[in-house]
């Protein structure tokens, strides 16, 4: 693991493998590369300080640093530079910065008082995340050393407390974003319900949780005729885990759950070949759950929260439920399973009418739910549903605050009837447009008046190609959107 730490020794003093220092697109050379003596090495290489540009110098006689070499970043515009783009940075040259080990950035300074605890944290997350690799089942590794270590260099007037919070909240984010890729890119034969369920009840015993799975002959006796429907066809049975933390004494909790469809290969409902390329990330929900709850037990905010994360394997066999079949809900609301590939929302509508039952003061639900709300925002924004203005507004907000977009998309009133069933309370499939709307609406019927948010995650879940904060694969999104949602409803004492 690596460790992260927060310095204000001054930039040329630091010994760290790797010293990061940021080149500004349109200004003068800064202080910082005169007291490096790299002045030189910048108008020799003519940086221009344009976003991408990067300059690395080897220490050499007479060089006024004490690291091994000097990355000059090229950042873009100081107008421009923002902690979104700090974070990307920093993400961009986190595999230059892991071959030396250990790194050490003065990028934060480039912020005022009032950000720098953001900048901070986001200069340690972008370094943390970039570095992240997943070389589980690789024969060969390639010998990189990982990040040993991360030094976060600011101002002396800063207040330094803050600052080491900011880094160690950085840290236990990375730490719980890197878990929820791992779960997400291990390949689904090796990640089925039960041992989902395995990770969930290790992590809760590190993390002092309460966890609770609940196995098939359980989820049976309870009523869970979604999680139980979309798990027949598989040899893998399905499992509910119940993860419980408590922070603030008796308040009402705060809900959240995910969806974990271990392997979605459609069912009966087949998918072809192409699009079941993915679907080892259909549990992507159900990970951003564990890792948020792990980053909540970790960092012991004030409020209480409750989680219930149903895990199913979909797929198809002389066991799988059929198009047409009926199966009852917990609560008892019925549905018609019209297409055996719409079981995200199956599940989820078990897990929703079970945490419902609880009277939390809200409920998140997240899902790689649907391919139209892909087609509707593309694969970085996530589609974002309420029956709550003012709680969809918090949550979109504590995505832009982290660089997660997220967009309203609405629960037209009008197409709430397409989901109407001549034979079931419901059905889980409406018309071939609006389906990322008509999928919301399925799981709007299971949340009574609790004011509650879904997030559609199908695009941002999964990036189909190395990115500025990570490779191919699981992003852990909307884990630090759901951390901050919860420190700001902790710090407003809710
Ligand atoms: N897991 C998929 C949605 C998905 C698609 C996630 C692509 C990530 C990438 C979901 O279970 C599904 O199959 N949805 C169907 C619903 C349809 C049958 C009503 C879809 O979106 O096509
Ligand atoms: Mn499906
Ligand atoms: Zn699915």
């Amino acid at each position: 693991m690596t460790a992260y730490s927060f310095l204000t020794d001054a930039a040329a003093d630091v010994a760290a493998g790797l010293l990061i220092v940021p080149v500004f697109q349109g200004a003068k050379p800064g202080l910082d590369l005169s007291r490096l003596r790299l002045r030189d090495a910048y108008a020799a290489a003519k940086l221009t300080g344009e976003r991408g540009e990067n300059l690395l110098v080897t220490r050499g006689k007479g060089d006024g640093f004490a690291a091994g070499a000097v990355l000059l970043a090229g950042v873009g515009a100081k107008e421009v530079f923002t902690v979104d783009v700090a974070r990307n940075v920093m993400g961009s040259v986190a595999g230059t910065a892991s071959r030396f080990g250990s790194v050490a950035t003065t990028v934060p300074q480039a912020f005022g008082v009032r950000q720098a605890a953001d900048a901070v944290a986001a200069t340690a997350e972008g370094l943390g995340l970039g570095a992240y690799r997943f070389d589980r089942y690789r024969s060969a590794k390639k010998a990189a050393p990982g990040l040993k270590r991360v030094i976060v260099l600011g101002s002396a007037r800063w207040d330094a407390k803050a600052m080491r919070a900011s880094v160690k909240r950085a840290a236990t984010l990375v730490d719980a974003v890197s878990w929820a890729r791992d779960l997400v890119n291990t390949p689904a034969g090796d990640m089925p319900p039960a041992q989902i369920a395995r990770e969930a009840q290790a992590m809760a015993k590190q993390a002092g949780l309460s966890c609770k799975v609940w196995d098939e002959r359980q989820l049976k006796q309870g009523g869970f005729g979604g999680i139980l429907g979309v798990g027949q066809g598989s040899v893998n049975p399905p499992r509910l885990i119940e993860l419980t933390y408590t922070g603030a004494g008796r308040t009402t909790p705060i809900a959240l759950t995910g969806k974990g469809i271990a392997f979605d290969s459609g069912g009966l409902s087949i998918k072809d070949a192409k699009s079941m390329e993915y679907m080892k990330d259909d549990m992507a929900g159900a990970a951003s759950i564990l890792a948020t709850m792990k980053v909540i037990a970790m960092l012991k905010p004030k409020i209480n929260v409750i989680a219930a994360i149903p895990c199913s394997e979909n797929m198809p066999s002389g066991s799988a439920q059929r198009p047409g079949d009926v199966i009852t809900h917990r609560g008892g609301t019925t549905s018609e399973v019209l297409n055996t590939d719409a079981e995200g929302r199956l599940v989820l509508a078990d897990a929703l009418a079970y945490l419902a039952e609880r009277k939390p003061q809200l409920i998140i639900d997240t899902a790689t739910l649907t391919g139209a709300c892909m087609v509707a925002l593309g694969d970085r924004i996530t589609g974002a549903f309420s029956n709550d203005a003012e709680l969809v507004a918090e949550v979109v907000a504590a995505g832009d605050a982290e660089g997660e977009p997220a967009w309203e998309l609405p629960l037209f009133a009008d197409y709430r009837k397409l989901i109407d069933s001549p034979i079931a309370d419901i059905k889980n499939t409406g018309e071939r447009y609006g389906g990322a709307i008509t999928a919301a609406w399925f799981l709007a019927e299971f949340v009574g008046d609790i004011p509650w948010v879904h997030l559609d995650i199908a695009g941002p879940a999964f990036a189909s190609a190395a990115h500025d904060l990570g490779p191919r694969g699981g992003t852990g999104v909307p884990v630090r959107t759901l951390v901050r949602f919860l420190e700001r409803r902790a710090d407003a004492g809710s």
